[in-house]
């Protein structure tokens, strides 16, 4: 797999694999049911994770195989946490979970004013955050970027230092917002799509995400 870097976006990460290019044109089909849509985003979302979860510690630890010891990596330091920001997030939590199994789960939900486009808050908890867990914020879409950019608002004011954003689909509106407050967060996605239209949906983009999965269409 490789990742596409872009100039005007340093901390961007667009996954790049022939596999990512054709889920995505489903994903993207007006056409897909949501049972496929479902599968098509948990799919998505374990290629995504493959790269966004590429920092995360290792130590070596004594095994022995069925020929002899040796010392092998393992996963070290604190639990991650996945956060899904509600509710399309919650379409991305078992591909995480099951590339992290001791992860734990957090949630934050937020649903954007559809006059506004601002984000409103209506649920946060997450686990102890004390510990510099990484945490891994993800949601299918980041369109005018305010959610993210509460999201990461909401876990540094808890003092959560280690942070990445998984989505599927990126607007360069939304990219430029969510960096200018949070340069230090790393975005990755499967694709960086047009921009928005007037309504703050990401054009050519696939919907509404939370709509399609969960059949409120
Ligand atoms: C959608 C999407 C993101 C957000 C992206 O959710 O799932 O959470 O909008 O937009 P933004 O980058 O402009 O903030 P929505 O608010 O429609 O809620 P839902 O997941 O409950 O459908």
């Amino acid at each position: 797999m490789a990742l596409i870097r872009n100039h005007e976006f340093p901390y961007f990460f667009q996954v790049k694999h022939p596999l990512v290019s054709s889920k995505l044109s489903l994903l993207r089909n007006r056409d897909t049911e949501y049972k496929l849509f479902r599968e098509l985003v948990h799919e998505l979302t374990l290629l995504i994770a493959y790269e966004a979860t590429q920092n995360l510690q290792l130590t070596l630890e004594n095994i022995r195989t069925p020929m002899e010891m040796m010392q092998s990596p393992v996963l070290s330091g604190p639990a991650p946490v996945i956060l899904p920001i509600l509710r399309a997030g919650i379409g991305m939590v078992e591909a995480m979970l099951s590339l992290l199994p001791s992860a734990k789960v957090g949630h934050i939900g937020l649903f954007r004013n559809e006059k506004t486009l601002q984000p409103e808050g209506y649920y946060f908890k997450v686990p102890e955050t004390s510990h510099q867990r990484p945490f891994y914020v993800c949601d299918p879409m980041l369109a005018t970027g305010g959610s993210a950019i509460r999201a990461v608002d909401t876990l540094k004011e808890n003092q959560v230092k280690d942070i990445t954003v998984v989505c599927l689909l990126a607007a360069p509106e939304g990219l430029r917002a969510f960096f200018k407050q949070h340069p230090d967060v790393p975005v990755f996605s499967a694709c960086l799509d047009r921009g928005l239209d007037e309504h703050g949906f990401i054009r050519p983009g696939l919907g509404d995400a939370g709509d399609r999965m969960f059949g409120t269409v």
